[in-house]
Formats: C-alpha cells, structure tokens, sequence
C-alpha cells in the first residue's frame, strides 16, 4: 500500500472520515554539490521513489494532533499542540517537524486553524535520505491546501521550502540548508535539479543513467556518529568565519581561478573548508557538463574526488563511509562518494547495472570482515517531487 493510501486510511479508522486533504514528499539523494547549499551554492540533488505522506483535516479547537503510522498498521500518536500558543522548545521528538511547519504557517498568518494530521511514509529513517525534509514538506503542502493556498505553480515552491527550512532551523533547532527541501519539493521524474542557492537559479537536467547501462546505487552505512548535529554546525560556523575574514558574500562567489590568493589570505585551518566550498561548486558544474553530453561515467570520477574533498578538506567522513567508497571503486563503480551532511548515513556509487551485484557484494563482504552490520543498498531511480496525492 503507497504511504498516502496508509495515512488516508489510517486517517479514516481514526477519526470516523476521509481526510480533507492528502498530499506526499519524496526523500533525496544529492548527486553531487555537498555542504555547498548553505555556502551559497550549487546542489544536484534527485528524489527518490519513497515517500511521506500526510493526511489532514482542519480540528476546531484550536489544537495540531499528529499521529503517525507504520508499516504494519501500527498508529502512535504524539501529545496536541496548541496553536496559538507553541513556540520553539515546546515539542521534541518527531512531532517538532510537523509541529514547526504549523508554527511557521501561523507566524506567516496563514495556519489560523488546529488541524489533524495522519503521517505514514517509506522514506529509510536514520539513512541520510531526508526522511524529516520530506515530512516538513508535505506537512506545509497538506496545510497549505487546507488553508485555500494550494501550491501548484513551481515558483510557490522555492517559499515552500524556504518555509519548511526555518522550521527545521528555528523550531527543530537543527541549522541546516535548503538543500532537502529544494530536493523534496522541486525534482522531477527522470531528472536531476540544479539549483543555485546563492540566484534561486534552477534547472531541470535529464538524468537517466538506466538508458547508459548504469545505475546509482545508494548504500546506508547504517551508521550514524554522535557529533554528526555538532560537526554540522561547527563547520557551518567555520565558513561564516571565512566570510568575514574575506569580506565576500559566500565563499561561492570566490572564483576558482581565485582561489590561491583567496586561500593565502585565510586563517590556515579554515582553508580546508573554503577549498572544499569552491572546488565542489566546480565539480557540480563539471558533471552536468559531462551529463548534458551523454558522458555520465565519466561523472563518477568528480563523485569520487567530492569523497575525498568532504574527508580530506571538510572532515564530515567517517570510516564506514570511506570504507564504502574505496570497495565500491575497488569493485567497478565509476565514482562514489559520502552523500549528505555526513559522519554517517548513507553514500552513492555510479555503477554498471551489470556490475551492480558485485559491488554490493563486495561492499557487504568488507562491512562483515571489519565487523561491521550489514549494510542495505537501494538502486535510486530519480522519481517525482511532491505533490497532492492521488493514489487512494
Ligand atoms: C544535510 C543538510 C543539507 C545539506 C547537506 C550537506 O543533508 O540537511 O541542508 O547541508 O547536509 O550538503
């Protein structure tokens, strides 16, 4: 059953009628174009084929009861929130998301009303895919349909997201970039998105790697460390340092050909980080151009030198996820790399469909030899953005 078919149902056994509205949001993967979104710059994220989904009908007495519903039917329902009154702090857990979304909508003078929501989804959690990006989005789209606002048009979505980031930022408490939301809300089936954090720039790039006898193989390290939130921020911190010491807008608008004298005038242990910015900005550039002519493995080299600048520049790796990478390339991929924020979840590797077997195993034979859980593997084909669901 499709998670939106789940929650409409769910929604139905619970409280006794349809929902008013159902609408669903697909987790990420990001191609290439890492810890460049909030630095200003560009990101080649595609969604991925699961979903989270979000049934919903106004309540009259003022309150956001969220429940959400898994796979074997099984409906948890989190404590009510009171509208009027929630303000960041209130709520913890996985009900701050959708919790944060309506406190976003209120301060934007459109969330007036309580609203029930029913919330069931297949996006892997713990996996680095955006689960949380995904339910924010489709939170705000089911809300926004409630309040007679219904995103359609594509520039209304770029508000969206900017509206979903806050309340992960500001609500949530979690300082991250616009990156999942775009990817959420703005990807289309058999496309990539290249978007320009810095211009709002974005584009549609055909992306159909099964056609080139490839396939992108997403692997869930199934780890996750425990300074992944602390490292996230310090290194975000550690770019608006640079900022300042440079006096630029965003380390994004410093051009490659720049970047020697740019480097030489920095602190040196912020350098790494700054290189990172600029060289993965590059990278991004260079696979959609490799991408526009049919050469899409040779893209996979730009994947692998991504790895080693988020381990050796950003320091965001981690040994499952190095370890992943090296056997992958070992094995036959074009390319791999860490995917997301980093120090854990999951990496992508660009692949031979035929290969693709292969280096799965040989990536499970190296997990077990260092004692490491098992990890899974999914073949990312890139599906639709959000949207009202109409599958139930
Ligand atoms: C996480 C954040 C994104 C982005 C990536 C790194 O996924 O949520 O905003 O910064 O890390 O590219």
């Amino acid at each position: 059953m499709t998670p939106g078919r789940r929650a409409a149902r769910t929604f139905q056994e619970l409280h006794g009628r349809a929902p008013e509205v159902v609408w669903s949001a697909p987790g990420r993967a990001n191609l290439i174009g890492e810890h460049t979104d909030y630095n200003g710059g560009l990101v080649l994220p595609f969604a991925l084929p699961y979903r989270i989904a979000v049934a919903a009908s106004p309540r009259e007495d003022g309150l956001v009861g969220m429940t959400t519903v898994d796979d074997s039917g099984h409906a948890r329902a989190a404590a009510p929130v009171p509208l009027a009154e929630v303000e960041p702090g209130d709520v913890t857990g996985w009900s701050a998301y959708p919790a944060g979304v309506a406190w976003v909508l209120r301060d934007a003078g459109l969330q007036r009303e309580g609203v029930e929501l029913v919330i069931a989804g297949d996006v892997p959690s713990g996996a680095g895919l955006s689960s949380s990006a995904a339910l924010e989005c489709a939170v705000a789209l089911a809300l926004l349909d409630l309040a007679g606002r219904p995103v359609t048009d594509d520039s209304d979505r770029v508000q969206v997201a900017r509206w979903a980031q806050l309340a992960e930022n500001d609500f949530v408490g979690a300082p991250t970039g616009v990156l999942d939301q775009m990817a959420s809300l703005c990807c289309q089936e058999a496309h990539l998105l290249l978007y320009d954090v810095s211009t709002e720039e974005r584009e549609q790039v055909p992306f159909d790697p099964a056609s080139e006898g490839l396939e992108v193989l997403v692997i869930d390290s199934g780890t996750r460390h425990e300074h992944s939130e602390s490292g996230y921020a310090d290194r975000r911190a550690g770019c608006e340092q640079a900022v300042k010491q440079l006096g630029v807008t965003s380390l994004s608008a410093i051009e490659p050909r720049e970047l020697p004298e740019r480097l030489s005038q920095l602190d040196p242990a912020l350098r790494p980080l700054a290189r990172h910015v600029v060289t993965e900005n590059q990278r991004v550039r260079d696979t959609v151009a490799l991408l526009r002519t049919g050469r899409t493995w040779e893209a996979g080299a730009l994947l692998t030198e991504s790895h080693v600048s988020l381990r050796d520049d950003y320091r965001v790796s981690c040994p499952e996820l190095d370890l992943a990478v090296d056997v992958a390339v070992e094995a036959g991929a074009a390319g791999a790399r860490m995917m997301g924020g980093g120090f854990g979840g999951s990496g992508i590797a660009l692949v031979e469909t035929e290969r693709g077997p292969a280096v799965r195993r040989a990536v499970t034979d190296a997990y077990r030899a260092e004692g490491l859980t098992d990890p899974r593997f999914f073949s990312a084909v890139p599906a639709a953005g959000a949207g009202r669901d109409l599958d139930r």
